[in-house]
């Protein structure tokens, strides 16, 4: 089981060694934090595995804003999260740009957790599959042989909402993932204390990508219960 926590734009350096201080998950379950880039330093310095928001595909170059795989390596960070839906609704993200930074974080072994999912709109019209397709399937083109990518299925329409997927959708959703790709796929959306062990029961689910609940390390700790073998 892996369970990452996106922290989003939360948490400076302060609170990150705050945080790192007094996070305790349990034995056996594969933690990922995923801090602001001005925070990844701070979050070093404890014993966590740590990935970025996101990363460029350039190694270098005239990019303002953006960050190469190069960079994150320097600074001992693990991997990136990649094709967030914020990412990709507001700040206009497009398959071809996921696909390119999975790509180059892959080529230069960061790990990845790339993310797909539906709107509301494209559930209610009936597209769910449809979008899960075209997204998951340009992140697994991109990523051919490379071994260190994990896809997070994360209902757009569940995120930050406080409505979580139900287990049985999020099983649905995660079977047909996997069809398309033979990757791990953790669920994303709402995920919480309260509902972590029913979605993480299901046999498709492999771990969460965790936002809000991620941000207090006792929730988020008990959240990696959840899913700890003992
Ligand atoms: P919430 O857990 O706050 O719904 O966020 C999910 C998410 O977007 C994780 O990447």
């Amino acid at each position: 089981m892996l369970i990452a926590g996106n922290w989003k734009m939360f948490k400076g350096p302060q609170e990150t060694r705050a945080f790192v201080d007094s996070f305790q998950p349990p034995e056996g379950v594969e933690v990922v934090l995923c801090p602001p880039f001005v925070s990844l330093e701070a979050a070093l310095t404890g014993p966590h595995t740590i990935y970025a928001q996101n990363v460029h595909w350039e190694g270098s170059g005239a990019y303002t804003g953006e960050i190469s795989p190069e960079m994150l390596l320097e600074l001992g960070v693990q991997g990136a999260l990649v094709g967030h839906s914020e990412r990709r609704q507001l700040f206009g993200e497009t398959d071809e740009m996921v696909a390119r930074r999975t790509r180059s974080a892959l080529e230069s072994g960061l790990g990845v957790i790339a993310c797909a999912g539906e709107t509301l709109e494209q559930r209610e019209s009936g597209d769910t599959e449809l979008v899960l397709k075209i997204q998951v399937e340009a992140i697994a083109f991109a990523a051919g042989e490379y071994e260190k990518l994990v896809i997070a299925y994360e209902p757009v329409w569940a995120i930050g909402t406080g409505k979580t997927a139900t287990p049985e959708q999020a099983e649905e959703a995660h079977r047909f993932i996997k069809g398309l790709t033979d990757r791990p796929v953790l669920y994303g959306g709402s995920v919480k204390p309260e509902n972590a062990a029913e979605l993480l029961d299901q046999p498709s689910i492999d771990g969460a990508l965790v936002g809000g609940a991620s941000l207090d390390p006792d929730s988020f700790a008990a959240i990696c219960r959840a899913a700890s073998p003992s």
